[in-house]
């Protein structure tokens, strides 16, 4: 690619990797490590949208994925980093989920850490055990095969886990951002994001942590930070359905969190530009350029077809944020 070519906002456009096939790295992220820009996400398939829950093309059967850049624009697949297994005995047996996977870096440890919103075979999202929870993964290197350490419900086992991501602050101490859902039954969506502190190592978490009471039915999670306040971009409760984008800020993670409303200029159908936001990431060696990755997914006809939709944030004097869609663009 020779740059990031997002059409009109109804248009689905396939982004190609350096062998020219179809960019599927859903719902991921990006990391720099090791001098190059490593972006990640759940290779989903070329399945169409269908109720009965096993033609489903969200649900996956390979695992998370990479592909590696030096300037966001070539990428060359990397292979899989986290594989679905095909033994019925294995938690990853396949199909199932690695839902909006995240990677940050622990220095300490020098381990890169994986956590994902996980579904067990056959991937459907539920309220029972396995339906809903956190996964986690450890890997030395930023593209190996990365060790899967098991699933976990933060807080208690009364909360299920939906949408998450994780965000390392500048002092090292790193957080786990997710849609906690304390439903009985699934359509009841009592769900509300929450934040909670990792432990040193980021494997598991701690009793540290704060209920975001403004972001009661948000998902889809991504947080940056900016001249002395976090904000956080959040997606409404409609499924693979896109709806309009709202962001929050605030002065400390486990702070309050202010609802600042739609982030999004000209959109005039409500609709975060027909997409979900996925990740923020900086680009290096530009302190104030962030870019903000959403997806268009592409459930009506094919899921290997959903598009990667990467804009710029602008950040305002009085300390707001704002996003413009553009057709095309480079840096
Ligand atoms: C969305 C969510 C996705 C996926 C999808 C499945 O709301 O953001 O990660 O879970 O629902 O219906």
């Amino acid at each position: 690619m020779e740059k990031w070519v997002h059409g009109e906002t109804h248009e689905f456009i396939d982004w190609l990797d350096t062998d020219g096939n179809v960019i599927n790295a859903s719902d991921g992220g990006i990391i720099y490590a090791e001098g190059k820009y490593h972006w990640y996400g759940q290779a989903l398939r070329d399945l169409p949208y269908d109720h009965d829950g096993r033609r489903n093309g969200g649900v996956g059967i390979t695992g998370v994925v990479m592909y590696e850049s030096e300037d966001l624009l070539h990428w060359r697949y990397e292979g899989v980093i986290l594989a679905c297994s095909d033994d019925p005995e294995s938690e990853l047996y396949a199909p199932m989920r690695f839902e909006r996977p995240k990677i940050i870096y622990n220095e300490k440890t020098k381990q890169y850490v994986l956590w994902c919103h996980y579904i067990r075979y056959p991937g459907e999202h539920g309220v029972a055990a396995g339906q809903g929870e956190a996964g986690v993964a450890v890997c030395d290197k930023v593209n190996g095969s990365y060790r899967w350490l098991g699933t976990t419900r933060p807080i208690d086992d009364l909360g299920a886990v939906r949408d998450c991501t994780l965000y390392k602050d500048q002092d090292g101490s790193a957080y786990f951002i997710y849609d906690r859902d304390i439903s009985t039954v699934l359509e009841e969506m009592n769900r509300c994001l929450y934040i909670v502190k990792l432990s040193e190592d980021y494997c598991s978490w701690t009793t540290e942590y704060r209920r975001i009471e403004s972001a009661y039915h948000r998902e889809a999670p991504a947080i940056v930070y900016k001249d002395g306040y976090y904000y956080m971009i959040t997606s409404g409760l409609t499924g693979w359905n896109y709806n309009q984008a709202k962001y929050f800020r605030s002065r400390e993670l486990l702070g309050e969190w202010e609802d600042m409303g739609d982030p999004c200029i000209e959109d005039t159908e409500h609709t975060t530009f027909c997409t979900q936001t996925t990740a923020i990431f900086r680009v290096e060696g530009r302190e104030d350029c962030f870019i903000h990755m959403a997806e268009r997914h592409n459930h009506q006809h094919s899921f290997l077809h959903c598009s990667y939709i990467w804009l710029p944030i602008h950040f305002g004097e009085d300390h707001t944020m704002s996003i413009s869609y553009l057709k095309e663009w480079t840096l």
